[in-house]
């Protein structure tokens, strides 16, 4: 059912000069010429709405998910350790990742109030830092292009797009497909539908809302009021997910409604909020964060894991800890 890991790809050394034209190209070119066809644009910015994986499945099987969002990936205090920990454990039991939002950081540009000098990777202190962002994240995630199965939109990426014009987020994509990556480029919010097929016909579905997050999650709700307010608004989900907060919890709510035979039906909405990999309260000392009363975050991961029945789909999320 899950795919398998390509491990030729994923045990050989990795080697800078396989990218090594790859910065040069990135830092060139921002308006999406396809590098096997220079002559030819290639529309990296169409987000569709809805995106549909389709698998076989028989009843009996478990299909697992790898979700995460808020890597802040380029940001000195992103737990890479952690990062590359888990997008190992996906490498090896192939599964697929769909990450929402916030793969880039991406606040020490010059039009950015916050940016401070400590907070700036060696490699990316260079006068083409949006540029170098993108090449080193490409050369970065290369070895887990078979699995990043979707990117979807951060306020952190969106910020970049409203200030300096330039969408690091869908040249990262179109950067790692061009190496071999089949990568779907999300939305800030959109919805992924996974389709089971059986080979006599029968089929089950699973339908999940994914919205990266707005506002500020609260000290002591963590962001359980504005997934409570995504009931009132969006129907017909089996699943929301949302980051954004930097929190980490899921809980499943039940609702009811009336069949087609005018029977009422109890039905279950799974919501997740997946935390962040960028630790920033470390000691407790200083910094932007402390000194807002921010509290320490949660890191890592989830797994959603579908339990496939002849005629449903019985859903569960848990932190990957491995
Ligand atoms: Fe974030």
């Amino acid at each position: 059912m899950e795919r398998k890991a390509h491990y030729w790809r994923h045990h050989r050394p990795y080697r800078l000069s396989d990218y090594s034209d790859l910065r040069h190209y990135l830092a060139s070119s921002s308006i999406g010429l396809c590098r096997h066809h220079p002559d030819q644009f290639v529309n990296v910015r169409e987000v569709k709405p809805v995106h549909v994986f389709t698998h076989q499945y028989k009843a009996g099987d478990t299909h697992r998910i790898v979700l995460m969002s808020d890597l802040h990936w380029d940001n000195p205090k992103c737990n890479r350790d952690l990062l590359k920990r888990d997008l190992e454990y996906a490498a090896h039991n192939g599964l697929n990742i769909l990450i929402n939002g916030d793969l880039f950081c991406a606040m020490q540009g010059r039009y950015d109030g916050r940016r401070m000098k400590s907070d700036i990777r060696p490699e990316h202190n260079t006068s083409t830092y949006l540029d170098d962002l993108v090449g080193t994240a490409v050369e970065w995630f290369a070895p887990y292009m078979d699995n990043i199965a979707l990117v979807g939109y951060g306020n952190h990426e969106t910020s970049i797009l409203k200030n300096c014009e330039t969408d690091i987020l869908a040249r990262f994509v179109r950067g790692m497909n061009d190496q071999g990556g089949n990568i779907v480029l999300g939305g800030y919010g959109g919805w992924v539908v996974w389709s089971f097929r059986m080979p006599s016909g029968n089929a089950v579905s699973y339908r999940m809302k994914y919205f990266h997050g707005s506002g500020g999650g609260g000290v002591v709700t963590r962001g359980v009021i504005s997934a409570q307010r995504m009931l009132a608004q969006v129907h017909g989900q089996s699943c929301a997910w949302q980051g954004h907060v930097h929190e980490s919890w899921s809980m499943v709510n039940v609702v009811e409604s009336l069949n087609n035979n005018h029977t009422p039906i109890l039905r279950e909405v799974l919501q997740i909020r997946t935390p962040c990999y960028k630790e920033e309260y470390g000691d407790g000392t200083k910094g932007w964060h402390v000194m807002r009363g921010a509290p320490p975050k949660p890191l890592g991961a989830y797994i959603l894991e579908l339990n496939l029945g002849s005629r449903k789909v019985n859903a569960r999320a848990y932190p990957l800890n491995i």
